[in-house]
């Protein structure tokens, strides 16, 4: 099974295709030559629909399917994040808000966005009603965490937000790699794992945030904290009563100055790291991980499913 194809030339594939996707928009309407934008960045939602594809023994050009809607998914849904967070620097360029303004950013992921529809519509016949699903929830946390921005949330508030904004998009990849492997035996076993490894994707995400640096990451650092979003590392430096006071009077000293002081916001990364609170969080999403060997045990292409936990596995130490 997929022997001869390399992950690598599927995912140059998917990369093409993309490409030429854009390529094929009326220039009047965006001319994508008129600025650098990579419309695909480091393609870890298909990288991971391909190796648990291979695992569970579907076909390569299924799994680039899936993994090239996932992607164009994933960009609309960051075109518009950076208008929302307002960032300047995504993939290690300029965003389309930052050069193009924020009208033309939403716009572009509209039609990008788009994009993914008519992939979807050639998968299952399911597919485009589970993808509209997906969007919705995508959304549903993104203004789940716009609302209870520099407010205090628990962990479960937390967790899902998680779910939502990053774990549902992971989920309909494995969901519908199963649907088209036709192993509806393995459906719920796929959610759990594309679920979890979305949460813990984003788990680190936010972690670099705090200790990520933008000539790896390609991003602003410390968005989350000065936008007043409130992430684990955040959650659990604010549950330990050696630093609540400290950080809650920076958070406040941080809304009120809206951004133009960003003491406080150094502040409270500086408490964040040095007392350990990435490590935890870093050390809560490995036993995340960890906790999907049941599932992973139970895809039938054993070695695929070794290349697929290694991969996975290595998600919780990331540095980009
Ligand atoms: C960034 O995702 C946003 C999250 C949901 C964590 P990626 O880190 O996968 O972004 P790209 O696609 O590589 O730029
Ligand atoms: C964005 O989360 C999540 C989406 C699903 C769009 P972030 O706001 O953390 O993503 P980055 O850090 O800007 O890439
Ligand atoms: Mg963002
Ligand atoms: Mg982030």
């Amino acid at each position: 099974m997929n022997k001869i194809i390399s992950i690598d030339d599927s995912l140059h594939r998917i990369n093409l295709e993309i490409n030429s996707l854009l390529d094929r928009v009326d220039k009047t309407v965006y001319d994508r030559s008129r600025n650098n934008f990579n419309f695909m960045g480091k393609a870890v939602r298909s990288r991971f629909t391909l190796l648990l594809g291979d695992a569970l023994g579907l076909q390569r050009a299924a799994a680039e399917r899936i993994g090239a809607t996932a992607e164009l998914i994933h960009t609309a849904s960051l075109m518009h994040d950076d208008c929302v967070d307002r960032s300047s620097l995504r993939r290690g360029l300029p965003t389309l808000n930052e050069k193009l303004g924020v009208n033309t950013a939403i716009l572009v992921g509209d039609l990008v966005a788009s994009f993914a529809f008519d992939y979807a519509v050639n998968i299952t016949p399911e597919t485009p009603g589970d993808l509209v699903k997906t969007v919705r929830s995508m959304t549903e946390g993104a203004l789940l965490e716009e609302n209870l921005r520099y407010k205090k949330i628990s962990a479960e508030q937390a967790e899902r937000i998680l779910q939502l904004k990053t774990g549902e998009l992971f989920r309909w990849c494995a969901t519908t790699a199963a649907c088209v492997a036709k192993k509806p035996d393995l459906r719920d076993a796929c959610e759990t794992i594309g679920r979890e490894t979305g949460v813990v994707f984003q788990i680190v995400d936010d972690i670099l945030d705090f200790e990520g640096e933008t000539g790896l990451t390609g991003k602003d650092a410390l968005k989350d904290i000065t936008e007043g979003r409130t992430t684990l590392p955040l959650i659990l430096a604010i549950n330990d009563s050696r630093f609540c006071e400290e950080i809650e009077r920076n958070l406040t000293a941080l809304q009120a100055g809206e951004n133009r002081d960003l003491a406080p916001a150094l502040r409270i990364a500086a408490i964040i790291r040095e007392n350990g609170f990435t490590d935890s969080a870093r050390a809560l999403a490995a036993v995340k991980i960890r906790a999907l060997e049941t599932e992973i045990a139970r895809l039938p292409e054993r070695k695929a499913a070794t290349a697929f936990m290694d991969y996975i596995s290595a998600f919780s130490t990331r540095t980009k």
